[in-house]
């Protein structure tokens, strides 16, 4: 009888006991491999967890830039800063990116979630795009680019 921890092969007809199994899916660091070949996919998964790196660093700009505004923007003086266009932007491509490795891999992917999300973001976009160059910005057009980035945050986070 196989036991918990057994890498043996089963015996063949002939009762032998072949070596380890080299591909068997034990899992590694709490991820469960599939059954095929395991360094394929567990390149494919650095690759995905860096796009999710990459993902957070364009929240952190875009909310960030927004951050670095606040004070300016109860004045009325506040403006799109250079990172939250470049924010944005990356969180559209990495996105993007994030979307074709999870599928790739066959891992299930939320099509709802991800097309509000890309929505919220097209707008988030398009208003800070457009008004790049504006020395200042009305307030409450600001403070909407903010609550749509915080949207987008909690809908990463708590639509599951
Ligand atoms: C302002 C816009 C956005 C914010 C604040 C945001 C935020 C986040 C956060 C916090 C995560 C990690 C938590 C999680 O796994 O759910 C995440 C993951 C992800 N995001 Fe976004 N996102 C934005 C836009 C987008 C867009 C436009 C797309 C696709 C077109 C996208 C696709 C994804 C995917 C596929 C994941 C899952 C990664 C994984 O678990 O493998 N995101 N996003």
């Amino acid at each position: 009888m196989r036991r918990f921890g057994d890498v043996r092969g089963p015996p063949d007809a002939m009762g032998r006991i072949y070596a380890p199994r080299r591909y068997a899916s034990a899992g590694r660091a709490g991820v469960r491999a599939g059954d095929g070949p395991w360094l394929g996919s567990g390149l494919m998964d650095v690759l995905i967890h860096l796009f999710v790196g990459l993902h957070i660093i364009g929240i952190a700009a875009l909310l960030g830039g927004f951050l670095t505004q606040m004070k300016a923007m109860g004045q009325g003086t506040a403006r799109f800063v250079p990172a939250m266009l470049h924010g944005a932007l990356t969180m559209l491509v990495t996105g993007v990116a994030l979307v074709g490795l999870n599928e790739a891999q066959s891992h299930h992917v939320d099509t709802v979630k991800i097309g509000v999300k890309l929505a919220v973001l097209i707008v988030i976009l398009g208003l800070v795009y457009v008004k790049r160059d504006d020395e200042k910005v009305d307030k409450s057009l600001f403070g909407l680019v903010g609550l749509l980035t915080m949207v987008n945050i909690f809908i990463a986070v708590l639509w599951t």
